[in-house]
């Protein structure tokens, strides 16, 4: 079945980036060039997307702002002789069309995820989380991957998942496979399990493709971890209710980056800034200058 509604929750305080966080979202912190969220959009984009709910809140206007033509900064360009740098707007000429709702209190990403009811219209989308960018290629992105996996589940939900070292797994959701391998059946999931506790090592991976019954399921999930409502735990509510639940693993040159806090963020950053065409390998001459540097006694 072809998908064509994706909603990407971005209601977060993002209190761990505080204070770059503070009047901006951290969906719109650059990673290398773009802002984060604008390789969300790119990634739902290339997976022939084309609605894009946003959930926001307080604060999060840039994003909207950012998404929106501005046909006056075009003018400027141009008037100023820059008309070059219009090449760097052309992001805003997407086939996507956006819309916006807001969570007004953080009651938790089930709840968040509830505010898409209206616009899912029925039928199954793809949710992918606004602080996370997948990077890296497969032989078929990892959104085909979950969108093909949909049509065997007969109305079940697609989650991706990543291995992770044992000792992280407290900080995700973790399934409890029923079968091996890259696409696996998920037997039980737990939202951030006690130190020692989990059931594996395959943790929830920021992209779900999920049914329209996902929602009721959210409306008979209680509060869970940290007094908020558990997108994990209504999809473990649907697995009750005997929907199938397909887990698809990153491929090994796949990689979720995820911008929830300053070490995380540092590192991306790195990442893509040191991938960067025109200035990464000026970049890395100057990294390898200040290790050495810190290096020398
Ligand atoms: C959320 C989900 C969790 C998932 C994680 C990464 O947690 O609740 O199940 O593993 O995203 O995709 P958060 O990072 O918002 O605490």
């Amino acid at each position: 079945m072809k998908i064509q509604n994706a909603v990407i929750p971005a209601a977060g305080t993002g209190s761990r980036l505080l204070p770059s966080t503070k009047a901006q979202p951290k969906e719109m912190l650059p990673v290398g060039r773009k802002p984060l969220v604008q390789y969300v959009v790119e990634e739902l984009e290339a997976a022939g997307i084309n609605s894009v709910l946003f959930i926001t809140g307080r604060r999060k206007r840039a994003i909207e702002d950012h998404f929106d033509a501005d046909p006056e900064l075009r003018v400027l360009l141009e008037s100023i002789g820059r008309a070059h740098l219009l090449e760097e707007l052309k992001y805003e000429d997407t086939g996507v069309s956006f819309f916006y709702t807001r969570q007004s209190e953080q009651l938790g990403l089930g709840d968040a995820v509830r505010c898409a009811r209206d616009f899912t219209g029925g039928g199954p989308f793809v949710v992918a989380l606004g602080d996370s960018i997948i990077t890296g290629q497969a032989e078929r992105p990892l959104l085909q991957r979950l969108t093909d996996a949909y049509d065997d589940t007969d109305g079940g939900c697609v989650i991706a998942f990543e291995e992770v070292p044992e000792e992280a797994t407290s900080r995700y959701g973790v399934a409890a496979p029923a079968t091996e391998g890259d696409v696996f059946e998920v037997a039980e999931l737990v939202e951030k399990p006690a130190p020692g506790t989990a059931p594996s090592n395959l943790v929830v991976s920021a992209r779900y493709v999920l049914p329209p019954e996902i929602f009721d399921a959210i409306d008979h999930t209680p509060a869970g971890k940290s007094g908020e409502i558990q997108l994990t735990d209504a999809i473990q509510l649907l697995i009750r209710r005997g929907h199938r639940v397909i887990g698809v693993k990153l491929a090994g040159s796949e990689r979720r980056c995820d911008i929830g806090n300053f070490e995380s963020y540092y590192r991306t950053f790195v990442d893509f800034a040191l991938a960067d065409k025109e200035l990464g390998p000026a970049l890395a001459e100057y990294l390898k200058a200040k290790l050495a540097e810190q290096r020398t006694p």
